[in-house]
């Protein structure tokens, strides 16, 4: 069957319906990555759930791994319309996408237009046989479909005028960045602090000693760890027999742990006065704590700690902390007088609790009057032997290849 008959007007009509949800979500502005959004059949890249679902703004979880873990998926679309902005992919482009899946595949095919050029690689054999039979049945046959580890890129058909990973990243591979043409850019899931952001980055002083990598833009994400040779683990630490627990990123593997009950020693808080509106994400609040606190790491817990008095309520997708050998503090919040709004603050148990809580609620107002509602981090990624002293201010992480600063505007 051709590509048309794969299709049909009922499909057409949820398409449009969903590109237009987008638009209103101000998920898209381009006109380009609408126009791409009403052509590209997502049902063919999912055909096991029913048309509705397909054309719902859902992610379609594809595989999970022998411990339950989701490793593939269909993005959502709204992620996969962020970061199509971000890419600001032209015509003529020669784009490597990283994780496949076939639907942002097509989407980019049909951005980049009859003279350029759309490469998208998998580690999964499974995943790459389903991309292709999509792409296929949606009616792009040129779109190269390759099973490898994206750590690799590839180098055959570089350089690359785009970079679009579609998987968590902990580091930019060596490879990717000498495989983007001067000029190109890197839209990355990147993952710090226990945080991900979709990053933009363009590639700089291609060539010379002063090579980096820029951000031009950031948005809050989550996608699939990326598996193969740059795999990442994050560092969980389980208190009170597994039901709070905090998360370290892969690079602080060897930072102190407070002791399995630090919770029940006796507890500091320090309200901060900062207001916050239920509904606003403290997303940028957090990275700033990350980039400021020592220690720092997210403690998450099960409604039962809750019940049990052992910690107050924290954002499900878990809280800022700081912890110590000794010590542990975390980012909390109370109701405030409009019930709109609720006031932040901190909680800390140990010797240090009240040094930990005053600092946490200190770090909170300095954001509050300094950096919120300004234009946020920004970051830069250099080469690994990039001189350290040369690197701009900021919070200075080494990561595998490369070495990255997260850096904050002047309020
Ligand atoms: C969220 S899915 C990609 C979604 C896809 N771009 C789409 O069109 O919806 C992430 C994919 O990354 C793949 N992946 C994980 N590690 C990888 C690696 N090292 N190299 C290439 N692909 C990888 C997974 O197998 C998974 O299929």
């Amino acid at each position: 069957m051709d590509a048309e008959s794969n299709d049909s007007p009922y499909a057409g009509t949820l398409r449009a319906a969903l590109t237009d949800l987008l638009v209103s979500q101000d998920a898209i502005h381009d006109e380009r990555i609408a126009a791409a959004f009403r052509v590209v059949p997502r049902h063919l890249f999912v055909p096991l759930v029913p048309l509705e679902l397909a054309y719902t703004d859902d992610v379609v979880l594809m595989k999970r791994n022998e411990s339950g873990i989701a490793i593939s998926s269909v993005s959502q679309p709204t992620v996969v319309a962020l970061m199509l902005e971000q890419a600001d992919i032209q015509a003529g482009h020669r784009v490597l996408e990283i994780g496949s899946g076939g639907y942002n595949a097509a989407l980019l095919r049909e951005l980049v237009g009859p003279t350029g050029e759309v490469t998208t690689i998998d580690i999964d054999p499974d995943v790459t046989t389903r991309a292709r039979q999509g792409l296929d049945a949606a009616g792009y046959p040129d779109v190269r479909v390759l099973r490898t580890d994206g750590e690799f890129g590839v180098p055959e058909s570089a350089p690359y005028d785009r970079v679009l990973v579609t998987v968590t990243a902990w580091d930019i591979p060596t490879a990717w960045l000498n495989q983007l043409a001067p000029g190109g850019r890197i839209v990355v899931p990147l993952r710090f602090r226990s945080q991900t952001r979709s990053i933009a980055f363009d590639l700089l002083d291609a060539g010379s000693p002063e090579v980096r990598l820029e951000s031009r833009s950031m948005t809050v994400c989550g996608f699939v760890d990326m598996q193969g040779a740059g795999a990442n683990e994050e560092r969980y630490v389980s208190l009170h027999r597994g039901l709070v627990s905090l998360s370290f990123d892969e690079d602080q593997q060897s930072e102190p742990i407070p002791p399995e009950r630090v919770l029940d020693q006796p507890k500091a808080t320090v309200w901060s006065g900062v207001l916050m509106n239920r509904e606003e994400p403290l997303s940028d609040l957090d990275l700033w704590l990350a980039t400021t606190l020592p220690g720092y790491c997210v403690l998450s817990a099960e409604p039962r700690a809750l019940k049990k008095g052992i910690v107050a309520p924290v954002p499900r997708w878990g809280a800022s902390a700081m912890a110590s050998a000794d010590s542990l503090g975390y980012l909390t919040a109370r109701p405030a007088p409009d019930p709109d709004f609720v006031e932040l603050g901190a909680n800390a148990h140990g010797p240090a609790a009240q040094d930990f809580a005053r600092l946490l609620a200190d770090q909170v107002s300095s954001w509050n009057a300094n950096l919120r509602g300004g234009p946020g981090p920004s970051v830069q990624i250099h080469p690994g032997d990039y001189p350290t002293e040369q690197l701009p201010p900021g919070l200075h992480l080494r990561k595998r290849h490369n070495q990255l600063t997260l850096s904050w505007p002047a309020g």
